[in-house]
């Protein structure tokens, strides 16, 4: 890093270095809104002022689908969405978690700071147990290691995630500091993130459980849905009679559809339905749930069109994005390899 000395103090300005930002995705499935709003749309938001990585988490993937045949299209399509969405692999490292090897060697470091206590404890740990009872694998049971080391092996601060990562990124803490206590200060302490408030939990349409790759996919609206498929699953989402009082809370799938209705609807049309939602009572509804569908059915096909176009095109270009995915792979591990060799000399592993 170039340092500048001060001609008339002895002062040295030092450029400020950018504060580091990690996240990664599973390709377990189609990407979908939740995947975007509580992740994606951070990434790009902070591409600019931040020093980003962001990977497929192809490994993590193997422990609840060992079946490899549609892994490959799963990570180009995942690396493709990214890119997408606005992502820029010239300003990010845009990488996939197996071309890293330095991160399978912190996961064995960390391995022996980890408490099988603690990992079964783990809430994503026992919703797995119960999902998939005929393969509690051990990977299964150390993923919590395995993002921590993901975390680590770029000493990142900063980690865009939705709300139900936020244990994950507890564990990756008590690892960071578990190290940090008997080896040596090496990692800074990392914290889930989400650009200008909460974390974020998008919700089914059908008003039960979160949007997710893999389960009902009926409620879940994809980044690769064509127009039809996504004026029918929102035709379909789950509303009631309305509300019955002027000003009530509103149910949580009807904010729900409020959150999706702000990402991609104008201020006005989001203000209409506000005020017809507050303005309604037993007796007296306002608000036309079916219209409000219907206006974000077609704003939402609007929003998705060009993301699905563009996904598509990058990722029938083959040779772009082996470009990408090397140039990305090459970015990753001069940083990885630099934690790596703190990380051995801090462990004595440095012969
Ligand atoms: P994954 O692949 O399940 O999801 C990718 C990202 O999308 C967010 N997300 C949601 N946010 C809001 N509402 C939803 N319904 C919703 N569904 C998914 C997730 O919070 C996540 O940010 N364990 C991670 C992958 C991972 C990782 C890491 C993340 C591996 N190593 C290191 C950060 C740092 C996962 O399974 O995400």
């Amino acid at each position: 890093m170039p340092v500048h000395h001060s001609p008339c103090t002895n002062i040295i300005f030092a450029p400020m270095e950018k504060e580091v930002v990690l996240s990664g995705i599973r390709p377990t499935g189609f990407l979908h809104l939740g995947n975007y709003f509580g992740a994606m749309r951070n990434y790009v938001r902070m591409q600019d002022d931040y020093n980003c990585y962001f990977f497929v988490a192809n490994w993590h993937s193997l422990t609840t689908h060992p079946d490899t045949r549609e892994l490959q299209s799963s990570v180009h399509r995942v690396i493709a969405e990214n890119i997408a969405c606005g992502l820029d692999p010239e300003k990010v490292s845009l990488y996939i978690q197996s071309d890293v090897p330095e991160i399978a060697e912190l996961y064995l470091y960390l391995n022996m700071l980890a408490y099988k206590g603690e990992l079964e404890k783990t809430v994503t740990f026992k919703e797995k147990v119960r999902l998939q009872p005929e393969n509690v694998n051990a990977g299964l049971l150390t993923y919590p290691v395995l993002m921590a080391s993901d975390i680590l092996i770029h000493r990142a601060l900063k980690v865009p995630v939705g709300k139900d990562q936020e244990q994950h990124l507890e564990m990756a803490r008590n690892f960071a500091e578990r190290f940090n206590y008997r080896y040596g200060e090496v990692f800074p302490m990392p914290y889930a993130f989400n650009f200008g408030g909460d974390l974020v939990r998008i919700m089914g349409l059908d008003g039960n459980g979160k949007m997710s790759k893999s389960e009902n996919q009926l409620a879940t609206l994809y980044l690769a849905d064509d127009d039809e498929s996504i004026r029918k699953k929102i035709m379909k989402a789950k509303t009631d009679q309305g509300p019955a009082e002027p000003n009530a809370v509103k149910p949580d799938y009807i904010e729900n559809l409020f959150t999706l209705m702000r990402l991609v609807s104008g201020p006005d049309t989001v203000k209409k339905f506000e005020d017809d939602f507050n303005a309604s009572s037993s007796g007296n509804c306002v608000i036309r749930y079916g219209d409000m569908k219907k206006q974000l059915a077609e704003d939402m096909a609007g929003f998705i069109k060009p993301i699905r176009e563009k996904a598509a095109d990058i990722q029938n270009n083959k040779e772009l994005l082996g470009r990408i995915i090397r140039q990305g792979a090459d970015k990753a591990r001069a940083s990885a390899s630099e934690t790596l060799k703190l990380v051995r000399q801090a462990v004595g592993m440095n012969y």
